[in-house]
């Protein structure tokens, strides 16, 4: 079998419950841990919460439904699935944003996910068994901003992103998953009942649950909601396309965007009952910024008999959780490229791999000796995430969305997506048409003040 521009044959997942591994995969990452607590903690906790949840109902799975019906129709990579489905019209535009997206979040997923290798090797050599004299925080604020040390662990992760992407969908990206997935869900919820146990449990968890209504008249904490969504559950730049496009017919993709979705909200909201009880009860600001989840995690792990061992095994997850979603960036470049340009995987993941490393370089000098350099106030690593983000993310996902809604045939896509001609089926449409476009518009426009 092979793909129609392409001459490589096309892989397929050797399983249902692989494909959906893989997709959980990819959208449980650092999103959940690193960039939930803190994006959260800067938004005020559970006004934006609320906000989120909103988006991901309303607009993210119908998103999710739309990535998978159009990457299992057209059997192609981000660009082509448009090329494939829409031929000579420029909805494949929407392709070229996805493939830009995955270059710039995986150039700053890279350096974060850096961190948590080195967390984990410390924990492995016993060094953050117990605090270091300078504190965890201070620790960590060495670390990042050292000029060469991140880098390097950044380099390492990369690698490793690159050695899975290159052994392949089925071996590499399906099995790594199936293995640690469940693992991890586990551990989070042991820490997460933990954590309930500390002196700032009552306050974490008002933070997290009774809304402080006047933050739903901040225009920012919109667009952080929309953007958390569309990172979270990988939308909105054909990481699910091409994940689709590995499919075969005989799956039914509502109940796997359903499970992916919930499990994907459901890892976020137990991130967040593990941290923000620590973050009162050790003192720490809720809105500290980027490494709220580092400084946090490393003292509930102090308080803990034998916390080394919890500390470690964390760390460990925590990095092939951020494997897996890298792994998934990685690919819908990786995937466009080979078919492109006929490239062997093996060449086009290290190439591409490791021009992504460099471009995330910057973001990494950008904590320590280029910390003047800022963009509206942010450090770079800050803003290739507003960018990628809140703004490429989004309209990716407009694209996607108007384009099942509009630019395709509504019958064919209800049957595509399994939804077949149901109520639930036109539900569907409907959003994709007006709904989703609608909200994402307005959000962008109250985010550019137009509304003040
Ligand atoms: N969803 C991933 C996470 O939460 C990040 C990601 C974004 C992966 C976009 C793929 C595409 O960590």
């Amino acid at each position: 079998m092979s793909n129609h521009l392409g001459n490589q044959p096309r892989e397929q997942w050797a399983s249902r419950l692989g494909f959906i591994l893989a997709a959980m995969g990819s959208a449980v990452g650092l999103g959940n841990i690193w960039r939930f607590s803190y994006v959260t903690g800067e938004n005020g906790g559970a006004a934006f919460l609320i906000i989120y949840f909103l988006c991901i109902l309303f607009i993210g799975l119908p998103i999710m439904m739309a990535e998978f019906t159009i990457g299992r129709r057209a059997q192609s990579d981000v660009v082509g699935s448009f090329q494939t489905l829409a031929p000579k019209r420029p909805w494949f535009i929407g392709g070229f944003i996805g493939v830009a997206s995955a270059f710039i979040i995986l150039s700053f997923y890279g350096v974060i996910a850096g961190w948590t290798l080195y967390y984990f090797i410390n924990y492995l050599t016993g060094t953050l068994w117990s605090a270091p004299p300078e504190g965890y925080e201070t620790y960590f604020e060495n670390f990042i901003t050292h000029s060469t040390h991140p880098i390097l662990w950044q380099f390492i992760f990369m690698a490793l992103t690159i050695g899975v992407v290159l052994i392949g969908v089925k071996n590499g990206i399906e099995k790594t998953n199936k293995l640690l997935m469940p693992i991890l869900a586990i551990l989070l919820l042991v820490l997460a009942s933990y954590s309930l146990t500390l002196g700032g449990a009552r306050e974490g968890l008002a933070f997290l649950f009774s809304p402080d209504w006047s933050a739903f008249r901040e225009p920012e904490v919109y667009l952080a909601g929309l953007g958390q969504a569309f990172f979270s559950l990988s939308l909105g730049m054909g990481a699910l396309i091409t994940y689709g496009s590995y499919l075969s017919k005989e799956e039914k993709l509502p109940g796997a965007a359903y499970s992916i979705a919930s499990l994907d909200t459901l890892f976020a909201v137990v991130a967040g009952i593990m941290i923000f009880p620590a973050v009162f009860a050790f003192g720490i600001e809720p809105g500290y910024g980027a490494g709220l989840a580092f400084v946090t995690l490393p003292d509930i792990f102090d308080s803990i008999a034998y916390g080394g061992i919890v500390g470690l095994a964390f760390f460990f997850l925590l990095a092939a959780a951020g494997l897996s979603s890298a792994v998934s960036l990685l690919e819908v470049a990786v995937a466009y490229f080979i078919r492109k340009f006929d490239w062997t995987r093996k060449f086009t993941a290290i190439v591409i791999g490791f021009i992504i490393f460099l471009l995330g370089i910057p973001s990494s000098l950008g904590l320590g000796i280029w910390s003047h350099i800022t963009i509206f106030d942010s450090n770079i690593l800050d803003s290739m995430d507003f960018l990628a983000s809140n703004i490429f993310l989004p309209l990716g996902g407009l694209i996607i969305a108007t384009f099942v809604g509009w630019g395709w045939n509504k019958s064919e896509a209800m049957k595509e997506s399994d939804f077949g001609d149901t109520f639930i089926g036109h539900v569907w449409i409907f959003i994709l048409r007006f709904i989703a476009p609608i909200l994402i518009v307005l959000v962008f426009l109250s985010a550019i003040g137009l509304f003040n």
